[in-house]
């Protein structure tokens, strides 16, 4: 069975993005693979957080996971810094990056453009921790939204640098990306990913919200005044936004959709929308405060580490051995 991997990075609530993104698919993937997720905790420090919302959302984090039907007896689940290996190939993989290959990434690259302030250094080199993710497990596959698939591809180029250099190391891994829904954008201003880092947050679900404002929100959702229910990305990308969140969910194709509504109004299209999110949202909520009150979400944590450790660690010793860190015969 060919492996696949990914984290999730819970700097604030997951979104409605992040489950069609991201979640929904880990859930499909664990009948045909073996999957391993973990929250990459790490990565979440690279910008200060406060320590209680920390705690807090990677907690939240996991008990959604489970609650969007991630099984921890199929997958391996566990929280990044319970596997110390992450950070020391963390470490070992930015020695074998070159400055270069980090200015070039554009999520680093917009945020300096955007004059941002008080950038860290773990900001540019999370890209080398990523790599270590990745690369300890030996994972053939790697699901991801469209804005991580240039770490992806870096990590590729960093494994292959490393198997040149040192002999047969590391498995190339690819990113795959889902057809659908890969970006899903902002209710309030399409042409923006829906993100939890959104200023105002009428454009972006969260998991948890509560289903009255979801509602509200798909039905002040941003659209035009062309008011013809069609496909046309870049002239009505509103619509063509809401119309992508029920195929997602819902597996039916965008253009059975349209046909359904044809002719109609906006609102109509929105009820339906609505429904359909509210009703997914709703059973992930349940099952999230039932995990939450059963408490079983530390012994999960611990198992999976176990699990995660046994893999990841042997992986780094063999990297160290073959760049000659060991003084072990
Ligand atoms: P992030 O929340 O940005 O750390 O992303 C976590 C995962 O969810 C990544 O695989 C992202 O690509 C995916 N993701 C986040 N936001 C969206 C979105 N609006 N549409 C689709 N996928 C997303
Ligand atoms: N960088 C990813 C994000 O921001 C999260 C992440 C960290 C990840 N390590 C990973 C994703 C390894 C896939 C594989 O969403």
């Amino acid at each position: 069975m060919k492996r696949m991997l990914s984290g999730i990075k819970p700097t604030g609530q997951l979104t409605l993005g992040n489950y069609i993104g991201a979640l929904r698919n880990f859930v499909n993937y664990q009948d045909d693979y073996e999957m391993i997720v973990f929250i990459a905790n790490l990565h979440c420090i690279t910008e200060y957080q406060d320590p209680a919302d920390l705690k807090k959302n990677l907690t939240d984090a996991v008990a959604l996971y489970l609650a969007c039907g991630l099984d921890p007896k199929r997958s391996v689940i566990f929280l990044q810094t319970d596997v110390h290996s992450h950070a020391e190939l963390g470490y070992i993989m930015a020695c074998n990056t070159y400055l270069g290959e980090l200015n070039r990434m554009t999520q680093f690259k917009d945020k300096a453009q955007k004059g941002e302030k008080n950038m860290t250094a773990g900001l540019y080199t999370y890209p080398c921790l990523m790599a270590a993710d990745i690369l300890l497990y030996d994972a053939n596959y790697v699901p991801v939204g469209e804005d991580q698939k240039q770490h992806v591809e870096l990590t590729r180029d960093l494994a292959q640098r490393f198997n040149n250099k040192y002999g047969e190391t590391f498995v190339v891994p690819e990113p795959l990306i889902a057809k659908v829904g890969a970006r899903i954008m902002s209710l309030s201003d399409p042409s923006k990913k829906m993100s939890k880092s959104e200023e105002t947050n009428k454009g972006c679900i969260y998991l948890l919200d509560d289903l009255k404002d979801v509602r509200k929100k798909i039905m002040s959702a941003v659209t035009d005044s062309i008011g013809i229910i069609q496909l046309d990305k870049e002239n009505q990308p509103g619509l063509y936004n809401l119309i992508e969140i029920a195929s997602a969910l819902t597996n039916k194709a965008m253009e059975d959709i349209v046909k359904e509504f044809e002719g109609q109004g906006y609102g109509k299209l929105k009820v339906y929308v609505a429904d359909i999110v509210c009703e997914e949202m709703e059973k992930i909520q349940k099952r999230y405060h039932e995990i939450i009150d059963s408490r079983q979400i530390e012994n999960i944590l611990k198992e999976g580490a176990q699990r995660a450790s046994a893999i990841a660690d042997p992986k780094l010793e063999t990297v160290k051995k073959k760049i000659g860190l060991e003084i072990k015969y």
